[in-house]
């Protein structure tokens, strides 16, 4: 196996999937390391988990007017200390600027709470619900131009009950987002993914 890959985490809240990844990492089961945390949002509950581990954490506050490239171009500079091979969007509640995209095309890895690309965007448990499905999930895919719409890498699916609230949906599918994360973080720090168009193919060992 090649050398660790090194992680960048995005967040902008809880970070539970970020500890997911983390801890998954410390059992040996990824070959990657996280080695800073990128937060909008200085009261992110994943910052202080982050400065528990003896991870490096930068905060950038967006400022109103500022354009969504000058905002990204910010963080790029800082990212650029860091030598990343793979960045992770957990819980990132920002759509990211196309200059950062293009910088680390196919490297980029989101989390979403729906079986996309149905429900893509905010409040996906929500959308599900009002929907009515009678099953959805979550995707994590490589993040494009779009919201939510860029090559899928894994898929995971729950079952949506009668007497389920947003909340009850959202923790059922939180606990297989915390199994598919960190897989698709193996595979790629394992250089098992491959993309082709929209298709992203799990190469055997
Ligand atoms: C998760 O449901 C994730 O799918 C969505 O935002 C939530 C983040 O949770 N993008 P956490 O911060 O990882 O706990």
């Amino acid at each position: 196996m090649g050398r660790k890959k090194r992680i960048g985490v995005f967040i902008s809240g809880r970070g539970s999937n970020f500890r997911a990844i983390n801890e998954e990492i410390k059992k040996g089961g990824i070959n990657g390391e996280i080695v800073v945390v990128i937060s909008d949002n200085p009261d992110a509950k994943g910052l202080l988990y982050a400065r528990q581990e003896g991870i490096p954490t930068h905060v950038f506050i967006k400022e109103k007017a500022e354009k969504r490239d000058d905002y990204f171009s910010r963080i790029m500079v800082k990212l650029e200390e860091y030598n990343l091979d793979l960045i992770l969007l957990a819980g990132f509640m920002r759509v990211l600027s196309k200059n950062i995209i293009n910088e680390y095309r196919n490297r980029i890895i989101n989390i979403h709470p729906a079986l996309l690309p149905s429900f893509p965007g905010v409040h996906a448990q929500k959308q599900a619900l009002e929907y009515g499905v009678k099953i959805s999930g979550c995707t994590v895919h490589f993040v494009d131009e779009g919201v939510d719409t860029g090559p899928i890498i894994i898929q995971r699916a729950v079952p949506v009950y009668d007497d389920d609230t947003e909340e009850s949906l959202a923790d059922r599918i939180l606990e297989q987002e915390h199994k598919a994360f960190p897989e698709a973080v193996r595979l790629f720090c394992e250089d098992r993914l491959t993309v082709h168009g929209r298709r992203v193919y799990i190469l055997e060992k």
